[in-house]
């Protein structure tokens, strides 16, 4: 695909993209009165077929408003109307241009889907202002534009240094990425102990933990990673799932920097971070592929077309798989977090002393449940204290470890035959499992699949994968405006703005 300029003989081909597009398309002499003024900037897009888009701007000063921009139906969804956005923003900044506005209806979704994750925000409204329809016109003025070019540049050059931001649960982490995969510096400051003694993250706490801690964190990665604000080339945050008052601290935080150094804000989703950090260590992994994440607070089994791209393929019906360790250890009076301590007795256990059920290994489908395990743990416990009856620990804690990989490995190797992939990724907290790892990488060889697993501290919430991510948003200039907000709920394979985009 290739982007240039707007030329007397492609007037055909967008005039029928036009009357495609919209209910009231600008006419033929419109068009022609536009071609060769000097305060404008029209540029198509064309591929293997001819012009599949056009995107015009009228230039007003140090701002250019755009006018038209639109993209062939069967064409939309591969980030055609996102090159034209930041092709003419690129030719009007060469012109002095800091920023570009633009009106758009409130229906339109899919126009503003493309803005919002272009990094516009939304400054007034213009009551009545479309005759025919008497609709409001949105007024969307983007960030000042030479930044994010930059950044842009910087990134197809593999130069990037973006500072990440990763407040979702209960750690406070900030690194300092450059190129999408050379990590200058990542600090992760865990609040885990102020949660320990209530069994679990308590949402209150973990946001006033994290805004005392935030400053500091960023600033120790700054100085580790030896580069000034000024070398930095965006500000990457988590903007979701997560909690939500844990969220804002570093969204809040990310802002303010991005404000104060006039840099791009991209805003990554947690899910996808997990998956990115198998990539950091292992730079022949390429999609398709298949992803198990496996933490704390999510579950699910994805199949990965490409970087970017991701179809859920099943996920627990009830609680994550490290929520159940977690569950299990403090039943067993053994403290949180409960996946570390429950894996080290396991290994000192017998996962088959006691027979707990694997649930839906067989069900056909790819998802799983874990609460039938969690209450066959509780009625064993219970059953042996009633009893009066030594509580077996360690076998306790391997049987239940085994009963879990089990499902998860069963479920994995399905998805990956399904889908006839070659590379598996196991991300998430959980993967931080040994027995899990190793039980999994058996499996899948057997198929010549092949597993990719983060290291250790790759696995647990870290802000290097939220940098890898935001190095890919960054290449093609999704980023986020000022008044982008937390997604508790973003679901992996959705962005900002995204109901749906050209
Ligand atoms: O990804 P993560 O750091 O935070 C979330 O996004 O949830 O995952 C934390 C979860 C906790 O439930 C913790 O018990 C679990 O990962 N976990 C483990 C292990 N290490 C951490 N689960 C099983 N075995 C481990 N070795
Ligand atoms: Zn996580």
């Amino acid at each position: 695909m290739k982007v240039r300029s707007l030329a007397q003989e492609d007037l055909d081909d967008v005039l029928a993209i036009e009357r495609a597009s919209f209910a009231d398309p600008w006419s033929e002499d419109l068009f022609a009165q536009e071609l060769g003024r000097e305060d404008r900037i029209w540029l198509v897009a064309e591929d293997g077929t001819g012009v599949v888009g056009y995107a015009g701007v009228m230039i007003t000063g140090s701002e250019a408003d755009l006018m038209d921009i639109a993209v062939a139906r069967e064409r939309r969804r591969r980030g055609i109307a996102r090159s034209l956005l930041w092709g003419v923003a690129r030719k009007a900044a060469e012109r002095g241009v800091q920023r570009l506005t633009l009106e758009v209806r409130p229906s339109n979704v899919e126009a503003l889907g493309l803005y919002s994750s272009c990094g516009f925000d939304q400054v007034g409204r213009r009551a009545g202002y479309y005759p025919e329809t008497r609709e409001d016109a949105l007024i969307w003025r983007s960030r000042p534009l030479a930044p994010v070019l930059a950044a842009m540049d910087a990134a197809a050059r593999g130069e990037d240094v973006v500072l990440a931001i990763e407040t979702s649960c209960d750690e406070t982490a900030v690194s300092v990425m450059r190129g999408g995969r050379e990590e200058l510096a990542s600090v992760v400051a865990s609040q885990v102990d102020f949660h320990a003694r209530f069994g679990g993250v308590v949402p209150e706490i973990a946001s006033r933990k994290h805004a005392e801690a935030i400053v500091a964190v960023a600033d120790e990665a700054l100085a580790k990673a030896g580069v000034g604000a000024g070398d930095v080339h965006g500000i990457a945050v988590t903007q979701g799932p997560g909690l939500v008052g844990a969220l804002v601290v570093g969204i809040a935080y990310a802002k303010g920097l991005a404000l104060a150094q006039d840099l791009p804000l991209v805003g990554v989703n947690h899910l996808e971070g997990h998956i990115y950090a198998a990539r950091l260590l292992d730079p022949d992994l390429d999609p398709p592929l298949v992803a198990l994440l496996v933490s704390g607070g999510h579950t699910m089994l994805a199949h990965v077309p490409e970087w970017g791209r991701y179809e859920v393929l099943g996920r627990t019906l009830d609680d994550a798989v490290g929520e159940a360790f977690d569950k299990v250890a403090k039943l067993l009076g053994l403290g949180y977090p409960g996946g570390p301590v429950i894996s080290r007795l396991a290994a000192e256990g017998d996962p088959s002393a006691i027979p707990f059920p694997r649930a839906m290994i067989r069900s056909g489908n790819l998802d799983v449940s874990l609460s039938g395990l969690k209450t066959a743990v509780i009625q064993h416990v219970e059953g042996r204290r009633a009893a009066g009856a030594e509580l077996a620990v360690a076998d306790i804690a391997a049987s239940f470890q085994a009963a879990v990989i089990d499902v998860q490995v069963a479920k994995a190797l399905q998805a990956a035959r399904e889908h006839r992939v070659s590379a598996v990724v196991l991300a998430g907290g959980v993967a931080a499992n040994t027995a899990l790892r190793d039980a999994l990488r058996d499996a899948l060889a057997e198929h010549d699949i092949r597993l990719s697993v983060p290291p250790f501290g790759l696995c647990t919430d870290n802000a290097s994968m939220i940098a890898a991510v935001a190095h890919d948003h960054l290449k093609v200039g999704r980023v986020l405006g000022l008044t982008a907000d937390a997604m508790p709920n973003m679901r992996l394979g959705s962005r900002a703005g995204e109901a749906g985009h050209i």
